[in-house]
């Protein structure tokens, strides 16, 4: 199984747009500590590849990959659809921007959140004349072939009922808004496991996490009182959806339990990790944990 990271930030990104906080500042002054909005491409079986979260990035991040280029037809393109693991904005905002696929375009996602882009955003209505959007539900548990029926398999594990502000009404309360995606290539027998966004570590999480070779996860905050000192949220990270990284209750010192390799990913432009002299990334040297880098490639 062939993986691309195409983005490790957090909503808003690295810098944000209206930001002048000492991250944003110093991935201004810097170009290199730039990351995009969390996002993964993977392979899902020769010549047909899936973005796992479409970004308001997703333009830059398909022509940063050489991987998701068109050709050799004029209109003709490896990106095959989408994977969304919730329905928040920084993960579903791109889907709009590929309206032009001659083909048309497969939206992987749970039921809550397939409802939430399709008729909260209203990407069903608005998207149809331009492009055939098939809109596919995601399979819980051991999962099923993502694109035809062989090659690798997407499964997603429901992790909480965090549902975006745009869709606090909605009456759906099941835990499938936010899922962990486990990609399976049954070829090699190996495992990822993806969670951009992990508001609480159950035990299913555990048991998948458990039997992954590689986990990508939430890396938004360093620790839980992170965004109330940035002094731009009166919540905690917890309250926010995101276990922090450190602290008892952070996911550390239980990603360094796992057999498997372990990465951060979305992180917010508050965390210390986005500057690379920053002496946390010592800690997560010692724990045997990385950061995703942007435009990084997995194989399993
Ligand atoms: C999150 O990760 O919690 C969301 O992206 C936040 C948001 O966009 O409002
Ligand atoms: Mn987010
Ligand atoms: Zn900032």
């Amino acid at each position: 199984m062939l993986l691309k990271v195409l983005g490790t930030a957090a909503g808003g990104g690295l810098p944000q747009w209206n930001c002048a906080c000492p991250g944003c500042t110093g991935a201004r002054a810097h170009p290199e500590r730039r990351r995009r909005h969390a996002s993964l491409a993977v392979r899902a079986r020769a010549g047909r590849w899936y973005v796992v979260n479409a970004t308001p990035d997703i333009g830059d991040q398909i022509e940063g990959a050489t991987e998701l280029h068109p050709g050799p037809g004029a209109r003709q393109t490896p990106v095959a659809g989408v994977v969304l693991t919730d329905a928040e904005l920084d993960h579903t905002l791109g889907i709009a921007r590929l309206r032009e696929a001659h083909d048309g375009v497969d939206v992987l996602a749970t039921a809550p959140v397939l409802d939430a882009v399709r008729e909260g955003l209203r990407l069903d209505a608005v998207l149809g004349p331009y492009t055939p959007v098939r809109w596919r539900e995601l399979p819980a548990g051991a999962g099923r072939p993502l694109d035809g029926d062989s090659g690798v398999t997407v499964g997603a594990v429901p992790l909480s009922d965090k549902k975006p502000r745009y869709a606090a009404d909605s009456p759906d309360s099941e835990a499938s808004w936010s899922v962990a995606l486990r990609l399976h290539d049954p070829g090699t027998g190996r495992t990822l496991l993806y969670a951009p966004a992990l508001a609480v570590w159950s035990e299913a999480f555990d048991e998948a996490a458990r039997e992954a070779d590689c986990v990508i996860v939430d890396g938004t905050f360093w620790d839980d009182e992170e965004p109330l000192r940035s002094g731009f949220s009166t919540r905690t990270a917890t309250a926010m959806g995101h276990l922090p990284v450190s602290g008892p209750g952070g996911t550390a010192h239980r990603l360094a339990r796992l057999p498997g390799r372990c990465l951060y990913t979305h992180l917010n432009n508050t965390n210390p990790l986005g500057d690379p002299h920053a002496e946390q990334h010592k800690h997560l040297a010692e724990w045997g944990i990385e950061v995703a880098a942007e435009r990084m490639v997995i194989e399993l």
